[in-house]
């Protein structure tokens, strides 16, 4: 019998028991033994709920059962689910998670303590909910060089920029909405901000490139500033607008950021709509691949954690994953960081043709008739900081986007 504890009975800690119990024929066929959950670890009591008969409050009765040998952290924040998760691979318990914060906060000392103890600590859900990300980039893209990922890492703010796309509604009409309907929380800033993302491509980049990204050091905007007016040119001109996380690795070196991009149809982020996620990952034999589906939700994340526990079921005292290197990678500085960017400006086209022209180089315009006295143009790729220096010499700018329009 394997045994699982869950800590947290909240929206994934509930649907990895639900997928535990629904699918547990199935998973004890596929580990060749069989499989409970033995405790669920809350705060708070459920009654009714057949949970109600293995919940405990105190940590350590599932620390100090040696019949446990899998704990799943679908706590959420930084503590006490860092000590915790610690404490459970210093008693030599595989740990598994959807936690990203902790994950890209402190994810190498947990999987330094996990190979210490011959267990393992996984990770599969903090990056893309459902979608299976991590384990490929450490099994199927094992003999590849990553160039380059590049994700809608958020279901909430894709769901604001589909609704702005197809509505023309304002971001804080949206926003309202959202959280309403319950798909982005009371308090969005991790999501609007950019800050989820950011952790979520750090911990890819981090297994991707082999070494530790910190989060801290990545460029990170959200999509606070995109207005109604943004989508009315993304419309004219058959785009889409869309938070990327982003990292490559090149020659000249890695770099990553989290920022709102304008894409048109060659790109395979193009259509991703709504609260679906979408992860493009180039390998350089591999070439292009894409991985697609739902990137938050309840069943869809308990699905990735419960992958989780029947791959550590199946390697209960053999560490499976690699751990990246502790050396922190030195990312490009943000103002070398090469990109183009659409550009709206006051003024009509003419008026802006030659100041444009001596800032930017030759350039197409685009004016709307929704939107009189201004247009806007799309720059060749630059350095950031080559942007900010010609931007600031631009009278009556209005407002930047990333570009990767073809
Ligand atoms: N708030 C996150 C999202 C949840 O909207 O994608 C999944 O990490």
């Amino acid at each position: 019998m394997v045994n699982v504890a869950v800590l947290g009975y909240g929206t994934v800690g509930s649907g990895v028991v639900e997928v535990i119990n629904t699918n547990r024929e199935l998973i004890a066929h596929n580990i060749k033994d069989d499989i409970q959950v033995k405790y669920v670890l809350d705060l708070r009591e459920f009654p009714g709920d057949p949970v109600e008969k293995i919940l405990v409050h105190d940590f350590d009765v599932i620390v100090n059962d040696p019949e446990v040998d899998i704990v799943v952290e679908t706590m959420g924040g930084v503590h006490p689910a860092l000590e915790f998760s610690m404490k459970a691979l210093e008693a030599g318990k595989n740990v598994c998670t959807s936690n990203k914060e902790l994950v890209a906060s402190h994810g190498y000392e947990l999987m330094s303590a996990a190979a210490a103890n011959n267990v393992n600590y996984m990770f599969e859900a903090s990056c893309g909910g459902g979608i299976p990300i991590i384990r490929p980039l450490y099994t199927s893209l094992a003999a590849d060089r990553i160039e380059e990922i590049t994700g809608i890492m958020n279901g909430t703010t894709n769901y604001i920029l589909t609704k702005m796309y197809y509505e023309g509604a304002d971001f804080a009409d949206v926003l309202r909405e959202a959280q309403e309907k319950g798909y982005a929380e009371k308090n969005p800033s991790a999501d609007i901000e950019g800050y989820d993302p950011c952790r979520k491509i750090a911990i890819l980049s981090s297994v991707a490139f082999d070494r530790q990204m910190d989060y801290n050091d990545i460029y990170t905007e959200g999509i606070t500033g995109i207005t109604a007016e943004d989508f009315i040119y993304a419309r004219a001109l058959n785009a889409r607008i869309r938070l990327f996380g982003t990292s490559t690795s090149t020659e000249e070196g890695v770099s990553a950021m989290v920022a709102p991009f304008m894409i048109d149809a060659s790109s395979p982020l193009y259509s991703v709509d709504d609260v679906f996620n979408a992860i493009f990952v180039k390998g350089n034999m591999l070439g292009d691949s894409m991985f697609y589906g739902r990137g938050a939700g309840k069943l869809p994340t308990a699905s990735a954690v419960a992958g989780d526990v029947v791959d550590m079921a199946r390697n209960l005292h053999n560490t499976v994953n690699k751990i990246w290197d502790s050396s922190k990678i030195e990312l490009i500085p943000h103002e070398y960081a090469k990109n183009a960017f659409f550009v709206r400006v006051k003024g009509s086209a003419d008026e802006n043709r030659d100041v444009v022209n001596s800032l930017f180089g030759k350039v197409v315009f685009t004016e709307v008739p929704e939107l009189v006295n201004e247009c806007a143009f799309v720059t060749g790729i630059m350095t950031e900081g080559e942007f900010a220096s010609a931007a600031e010499k631009l009278p009556g700018m209005i407002t930047r986007i990333r570009s990767r329009l073809a």
